[in-house]
């Protein structure tokens, strides 16, 4: 049930990638933001497989996908990689997110931005959720976006919005899988060193 690239993928890519930040963070349990997580899988399969301590908030305006992953965060019955995990369960728009600033040490948005572009007011809507994602963004944290757009078109997005902050940030990315008709791109925005608050 996942949209643009399987759980699995991305869990695969994304592990080291949340064992590294662990290291640098003092905290115990990482936060991690599963931004509009529909019906995803991506949060069960990290909580079981990540060996790192993750607390996992999945975060959706629509209750039937919150629904959908209380079956399947619940299936796992514990059995997740590091005893300290866990989840949460989050209705909310993600254009005012229901948390402190800078709670979250990385945050995942497998999609969500696209579907906010692709709609009607679109780019105002993408800005206001990507002013929350800066918010709430740990200044250590790592922003990894999975999306199908084209580096040309997303990291000029991400220079634009980022204009309107009071911070600087680095975009890169990397391909995560190429089929034979799409490339899947990881982006990953992370605050400059200088000029952190
Ligand atoms: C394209 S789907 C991606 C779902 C999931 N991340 C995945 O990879 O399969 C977009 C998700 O974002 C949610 N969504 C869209 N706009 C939202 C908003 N303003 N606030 C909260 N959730 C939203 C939708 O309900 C949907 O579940």
């Amino acid at each position: 049930m996942d949209w643009l690239v399987d759980a699995y993928k991305v869990s695969e890519n994304l592990e080291p990638k949340i064992n590294q930040l662990h290291k640098k963070m003092d905290d115990i349990c990482l936060n991690i933001l599963d931004l509009g997580c529909g019906t995803s899988d991506v949060a069960s399969v990290l909580l079981k497989e990540c060996k790192t301590a993750v607390n996992i908030h999945c975060v959706d305006y629509s209750e039937g996908a919150l629904q959908w992953q209380k079956g399947l965060l619940s299936e796992l019955n514990q059995n997740h990689g590091n005893l300290l995990s866990n989840y949460w369960l989050v209705m909310a728009d993600v254009c005012h997110l229901p948390f402190k600033n800078k709670f979250f040490h990385a945050i995942i948005d497998k999609g969500t931005i696209d579907s906010l572009l692709k709609s009607r007011d679109g780019q105002q809507l993408a800005e206001e959720s990507m002013k929350e994602i800066f918010r709430v963004l740990h200044p250590e944290g790592n922003l990894w976006q999975i999306t199908d757009e084209d580096p040309d078109l997303r990291l000029l997005f991400l220079q634009t919005v980022q204009n309107n902050t009071q911070k600087r940030y680095t975009s890169s990315f990397e391909i995560l899988l190429s089929d034979s008709m799409t490339d899947y791109f990881l982006y990953t925005v992370t605050e400059d060193a200088l000029g952190k608050s």
